[in-house]
């Protein structure tokens, strides 16, 4: 698996089927990523982002479909996949005895590294850990774990580095370094990423590449500008006076020039999509002028209305207050 032609995708999913019992964590998963992408899973909690990574890093076996690593079947060929591959989990898996160097040391050890010091002397700079490399990781910080992790994973220098939600729980500044540090590594150009998220900004803001999804499914995938340019307009978001938004408030800016999609958002309002949503905005006021409009917003579209556009719900129905 060493000389893999650059024309392998680093990942092949068709058809990924995971059951346990009658629940499907995955449902029929679709996905390519090429070799040298910065690709990012992304989908709300319970989407089946773990359960993916936990499959292609053959650490769990598929209930059906096909599923391709650099080539390999990582339900058979497990010892290879595994050598071309780093994971960074989503649950923390340092030890809080040892130091920072320790972890890197046992790690070169594992992968039989040659040139041990050196290696890690590297990917503690690289991840701005030389100074702290000879404390206990029990006095660190969660952005200086995760860094630590980083490196740890990319240390045998992988060619697919898999990230599960590598910045969960992080403050924005952690957050902030930690993307500095994947963004440099990937320009670095040597290392295939696949990150999973259910950070929109993560998304945006990191990944070449995206594919949304929801229930064990692909939503739709692409580019962050072009799956945001393709909804072909602005957003206006207006709540009403009433708890719910009338029907007959839909129907009257569903009849406003320029209006390509109006939904329910989940928080009581409605969410319009239309062409040139500034132009517009005094004609969609005077449509719903009777139902008593109590707030309204302009919005550049981004990826949530993105999600919102192709699964008809809410990404984060508790945020927005919506059962379901
Ligand atoms: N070991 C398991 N046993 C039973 N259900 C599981 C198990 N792992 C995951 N699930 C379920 O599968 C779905 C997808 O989980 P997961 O892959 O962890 O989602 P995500 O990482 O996107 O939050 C969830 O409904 C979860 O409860
Ligand atoms: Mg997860």
């Amino acid at each position: 698996m060493d000389a893999n032609p650059s024309s392998v995708p680093a990942i092949e999913v068709t058809g990924l089927v995971k059951r346990y019992g009658d629940r499907a964590a995955l449902d029929g998963l679709d996905l390519c990523v090429e070799q040298g992408a910065f690709f990012g899973l992304l989908g709300p909690n319970g989407a089946g982002k773990t359960t993916t990574v936990s499959i292609l890093a053959t650490l769990a076996l598929p209930t059906e479909g096909r599923v391709r690593v650099l080539g390999a079947d990582p339900a058979r060929e497990r010892a290879a996949v595994r050598r071309c591959l780093g994971v960074v989990f989503q649950e923390p898996s340092l030890d809080r005895e040892l130091t920072a160097r320790e972890h890197l040391d046992l790690q070169a050890r594992f992968y039989r590294l040659s040139d041990r010091r050196r290696r890690v002397g590297e990917a503690l700079e690289r991840v701005s850990l030389t100074e702290d490399a000879d404390r206990p990781v029990s006095g660190f910080s969660g952005g200086m774990k995760r860094r630590l992790e980083i490196a740890r994973g990319v240390l045998h220098r992988p060619q697919v580095l898999f990230l599960d939600e590598p910045t969960l729980g992080l403050d924005v500044a952690s957050r902030a370094a930690v993307w500095t540090h994947l963004r440099s590594l990937h320009a670095g150009g040597e290392t295939t990423i696949f990150l999973t998220t259910h950070s929109m900004e993560e998304a945006e803001s990191l990944c070449g590449r995206v594919a949304i999804v929801d229930r064990g499914r692909r939503v739709v995938e692409g580019t962050p500008e072009a799956l945001v340019a393709e909804l072909g307009g602005d957003v206006v978001v207006i709540a009403f006076e009433s708890e719910t938004t009338p029907d007959g408030a839909m129907a009257a800016l569903e009849a406003v020039e320029g209006v390509r999609d109006v939904r329910r958002n989940g928080s009581g309002g409605v969410r319009i999509t239309v062409r040139e949503g500034s132009r517009r905005l005094a004609a969609l006021l005077e449509a719903v002028r009777p139902w008593g409009v109590s707030d309204v917003e302009l919005h550049r579209p981004d990826l949530e209305h993105v999600f919102l556009h192709h699964t008809g719900h809410p990404f984060e129905p508790e945020r927005l207050g919506d059962p379901s």
